[in-house]
């Protein structure tokens, strides 16, 4: 692999510091050093490991734009973005806010339309499908997590997993069992009953984690998912996203925090529309290592 960055830059950075200073009588400077100075020679820093390209990319993004025509003025909230995602990733959208990370996940999720660029999802060329083409695609391949939940408030637990399922036509017994059996996933399988103002924070976005997952889909499409919970439940959530991904789910969650990011394989920066930087993060955080290092997975009977 390339080095990026000029050879000749770096050596300079690492020169040794001048080993004594003068020092005026008229100036407060540090004074001289009395011991030698050890220097460690350091090579060039290790260039950041950038994803390789797949063969059979689940997202092929090519010089994808958006704008936004509010009367007369015009907002660029994606200005030529590309991006390939592989079966089985886990990848963080970062970025500060207004860079275009929701536009983004809008269009990926086939909520929204480019004004220009090329979207293929799991080969299909979206651009030129018909909007119920779109909903039916949505349906089939894409579990959507949002940062503030969005359950229904009347519906039980069960049957706010259950609905994704009416939509596709899948036979009420049928959904009842697959809503169970997503919300076991999800270590929420005694609270099937529970409308969402009896439940917690956590247990809401564990819900909606549920819902997501219970078509079956190719991909999980979460936007702030911990961005209403406290990092504890944060936590929660991570654990069980990645273990859906340790299953074969690839995930794209947007995040503006650092932190959260470290739990994903992969970090995709945004700035003003464009992809700044995309990199891979060889070492993930392990969530459920570190809930258990806390000793809350015993406490909580969060399911590991
Ligand atoms: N529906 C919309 N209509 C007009 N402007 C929008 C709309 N959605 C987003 N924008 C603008 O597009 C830019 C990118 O927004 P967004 O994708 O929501 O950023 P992020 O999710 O990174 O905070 C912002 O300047 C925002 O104000
Ligand atoms: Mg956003």
């Amino acid at each position: 692999m390339e080095f990026p960055g000029k050879p000749e830059a770096v050596g300079g950075a690492l020169k040794p510091a001048p080993e004594q200073q003068k020092v005026g009588s008229d100036t407060l400077k540090p004074a001289p050093l009395t011991e030698p100075v050890i220097h460690i020679e350091m090579g060039p820093p290790a260039p950041p490991l950038r994803p390789a390209p797949v063969a059979h990319p689940v997202i092929r993004i090519e010089n994808l734009t958006k704008y936004y025509y509010m009367g007369r003025n015009v907002v660029a909230a994606l200005r030529g973005v590309s991006l390939e995602v592989g079966r089985g990733e886990f990848v963080a959208v970062m970025g500060p806010s207004g860079s275009g990370k929701s536009t983004l996940m809008n269009l990926i999720g086939c909520l929204d339309r480019p004004t220009g660029g090329r979207y293929e999802l799991d080969g299909v060329p979206v651009n030129e499908m018909t909007k119920i083409e779109l909903a039916d695609i949505r349906n089939q391949k894409i579990g959507f997590i949002f940062q503030g939940f969005n359950l229904l408030a009347r519906m039980s637990a069960q049957e706010n997993v259950a609905l994704p399922l009416v939509y596709s036509g899948v036979p009420a017994e049928e959904r009842r069992e697959r809503a169970m059996q997503a919300l076991a996933m999800v270590g929420l399988g005694t609270r099937a009953d529970h409308r969402p103002a009896e439940l917690s924070g956590g247990q809401q976005q564990r819900v909606a984690v549920a819902r997501a997952l219970v078509t079956r889909p190719s991909l999980i499409l979460a936007d702030e998912p911990t961005g209403n919970l406290d990092s504890r439940t944060g936590l929660e959530v991570m654990m069980i996203l990645q273990r859906l991904n340790a299953r074969g789910i690839t995930i794209v969650l947007v995040t503006h925090d650092p932190a959260i990011a470290n739990y994903c394989r992969r970090q995709v920066k945004f700035r003003d529309g464009r992809i700044i930087e995309d990199v891979l993060n060889l070492a993930p955080v392990n969530a459920r290592d570190i809930l258990a290092q806390s000793g809350h997975l015993a406490k909580k009977k969060v399911q590991p």
